[in-house]
């Protein structure tokens, strides 16, 4: 795991949004993994203005998005495929046909799961991931104790996911769907490069334990210990709990040149 502090949220996006424009470049038609939440926004902006000032071109990308509510449709604010669209693919020229997004209203929900990972396969996999981390610990809605070989599927959230959740949707916790479609952590760590971003000290000891601490399914990011390209951008806050952080910036500034922009 290669960890990256940075002095803010916005050098951190900055720095991811670089690493997934490379990507789309050097392969125009990679699969991306999405994710929402507050993280990813500054990213996804980045995104944005690479396409509209830099030429930055999606027309052949295919994407994934992590999770999204069962019972929300699409057209509902809160819903994570509205997200999307209002934060991203509204905005750039990815083909809607190339746009996947687990469907909170199948009626067939184990079956959608079993077609979403085939599909997954079809397209040759993910290339690039990007995460968020929950509060406590989670990765996509993989809730503490999901199995680390877990594949998309349902899950029951937390009441403190809830909580944190909540403040999408005017605050009243009781509008949060508790129930969500979310690639497993099997799925997740399929993928060949996985960005993860965290920032504030509300999420330092969710990152101190996935960094530092032992692989555990009590903090599902942990898994990502086993991954063999993942890279973690932080900010200053978010790393206040790590011990050796000292070390990260060490390896950092002394990354050899021909490392430097992978
Ligand atoms: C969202 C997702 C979640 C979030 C996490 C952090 O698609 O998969 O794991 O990344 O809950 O959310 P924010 O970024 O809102 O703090």
């Amino acid at each position: 795991m290669e960890v990256i502090i940075t002095k803010d949220s916005s050098s951190a996006s900055a720095k991811a949004a670089d690493l997934v424009a490379k990507a789309v470049r050097t392969k125009p038609d990679s699969v991306l993994g999405l994710a929402t939440g507050g993280t990813p926004v500054e990213l996804y902006k980045r995104l944005i203005n690479m396409h509209k000032n830099e030429g930055l071109d999606f027309s052949k990308v295919r994407t994934f998005n992590l999770d999204e509510y069962i019972g929300l449709k699409p057209t509902d604010k809160q819903s994570y495929n509205f997200f999307m669209r209002e934060n991203f693919f509204d905005h750039v020229n990815i083909p809607r046909e190339n746009i996947n997004i687990p469907d909170g209203m199948a009626a067939d929900i184990p079956g959608f799961c079993s077609e979403y990972e085939e599909k997954i396969r079809r397209a040759g996999g993910i290339d690039l991931q990007i995460l968020g981390i929950g509060s406590d610990g989670h990765i996509g809605f993989n809730e503490p104790t999901s199995s680390l070989a877990s594949r998309t599927r349902i899950k029951t959230l937390t009441q403190k996911t809830v909580d944190d959740n909540a403040r999408f949707f005017n605050g009243d916790k009781s509008l949060v769907p508790l129930h969500v479609i979310t690639m497993g952590i099997g799925t997740i760590m399929d993928a060949k490069t996985i960005v993860l971003l965290a920032f504030g000290a509300n999420k330092a000891e969710a990152v101190s334990k996935m960094i530092e601490g032992p692989v555990a399914s009590m903090v599902p990011a942990s898994a990502l210990q086993l991954h063999p390209r993942a890279k973690v951008f932080i900010d200053r806050a978010a790393s206040g709990k790590l011990v050796n952080t000292g070390y990260y910036d060490w390896v950092f500034e002394r990354k050899p040149e021909w490392q430097k922009d992978i």
